[in-house]
């Protein structure tokens, strides 16, 4: 069992090395979009699971610093105070949609 995590936690490592948030962990990321329920509204906006914001034709993320960006933003929409770590980690999550180099 130990050495399963220790494997996941590799390729989570090798895999975040690739992307523009080397220090964000996407697993992370995704625990804490959904603890902060960050799709609440975009779902009200699109519709479906919210998701659809990410992938608009017209969306406002083209980079990184874009990203980090929108995400403060929308850390005060769930009246959070996240950590440069968090926003990492929630940017290495969304990257999924963006995939940002
Ligand atoms: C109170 C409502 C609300 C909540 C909660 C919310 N958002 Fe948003 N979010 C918005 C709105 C509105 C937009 C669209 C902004 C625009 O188009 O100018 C947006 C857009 C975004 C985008 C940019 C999408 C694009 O166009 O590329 C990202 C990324 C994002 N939100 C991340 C988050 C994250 C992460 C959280 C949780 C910490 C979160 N949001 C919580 C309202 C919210």
């Amino acid at each position: 069992m130990k050495l399963i995590i220790t494997l996941i936690l590799l390729c989570a490592a090798t895999a975040a090395a690739a992307n523009p948030f080397p220090n964000g962990n996407a697993q992370t990321g995704q625990k804490l979009f959904e603890q902060y329920k960050c799709n609440r509204c975009h779902a009200a906006m699109l519709g479906g699971d919210g998701s659809a914001i990410f992938t608009r034709p017209d969306r406002k993320v083209h980079n990184a610093k874009e990203l980090l960006e929108q995400i403060e933003v929308c850390s005060g929409n769930v009246g959070a105070s996240l950590t440069p770590q968090e926003k990492q980690h929630l940017g290495a999550y969304l990257n999924r949609y963006y995939n940002l180099k």
